[in-house]
């Protein structure tokens, strides 16, 4: 158990992680890819009920990127299905343990039935209080960046934003998570050291933590290991360590 070597009092109060791994721990088994990503939505579920047990302010899950399209055609088909009867499962749990769902991506891309199920969950979430649950879905950070460039242009054309107040907040305000803080903890499984394209902007001071284990194998002890290892660094924001204390 590790859950006593966690300081309570400097939780990080945005984690965000790319679940990556899901095929690959089929593989490594005998099993269809399918298998992989039904695993995959268990680990989903631990991981959000052990974010919420800690108080997690907010969690981002990477579940689909733009890219993620580029998929066989079956493939998405199954993620899709699986999504929306995780959705389904899932609502009375979110609701025992007051978690909000929001969704963040080109979710106008998503096939009706899943965008009408979001909704419905989003909805009946809205006024739980505890951790905040974002699934990033068709979402790709460059997309993200360039819907707010176009929305804050057509702005500045309206004469609604005079161009020499464009500053940080106003773009923050234009992205998709606007509601959301900037990225505290970034977790990526499964060995791979790159961001793909996730939080481009809102992971700029995160501490970023990379395991091995692949996702269907994250759990509650995985998250806690994440969270010491994010408590035993020095967040400076470009400062030396003599301004921080
Ligand atoms: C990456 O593994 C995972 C995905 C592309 C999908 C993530 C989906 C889930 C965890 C399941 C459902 C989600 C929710 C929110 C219920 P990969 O397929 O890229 O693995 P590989 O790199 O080993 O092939």
């Amino acid at each position: 158990m590790n859950f006593e070597e966690i300081n309570l009092n400097t939780l990080p109060k945005h984690i965000a992680i790319i679940m990556d791994g899901n095929g690959r721990w089929a593989k490594q088994r005998g099993k269809i890819r399918v298998r992989g990503h039904e695993a995959g939505a268990k680990a989903v579920r631990k991981t959000v009920e052990a974010a919420a047990k800690l108080d997690i302010e907010h969690l981002t899950l990477y579940a689909f990127s733009t890219e993620n399209w580029n998929r066989p055609k079956s493939e998405i088909t199954t993620l899709m299905s699986l999504l929306v009867r995780s959705l389904r499962r899932e609502l009375e749990r979110m609701t025992k343990h007051n978690i909000r769902l929001s969704a963040i991506g080109s979710l106008g891309k998503l096939p009706a039935n899943v965008q009408q199920e979001l909704e419905e969950v989003v909805k009946k979430t809205a006024l739980n209080t505890g951790t905040h649950l974002t699934l990033a879905i068709s979402y790709g950070a460059r997309e993200e960046i360039k819907q707010a460039i176009v929305q804050i242009s057509q702005k500045v054309k309206n004469n609604i934003i005079p161009v020499e107040n464009i500053d940080e907040t106003i773009i923050n305000e234009h992205l998709y998570t606007q509601h959301l803080p900037d990225v505290d903890l970034l977790i990526r499984t499964s060995g791979e050291v790159r961001i793909s394209n996730f939080l481009l902007w809102q992971i700029a001071y995160a501490e970023l933590y990379f395991t091995d284990e692949l996702w269907p194998e994250f759990d509650e002890q995985s998250l806690h290991q994440a969270i010491i290892s994010y408590q035993k660094r020095e967040r400076r924001f470009g400062k030396t360590s003599e301004q921080l204390t």
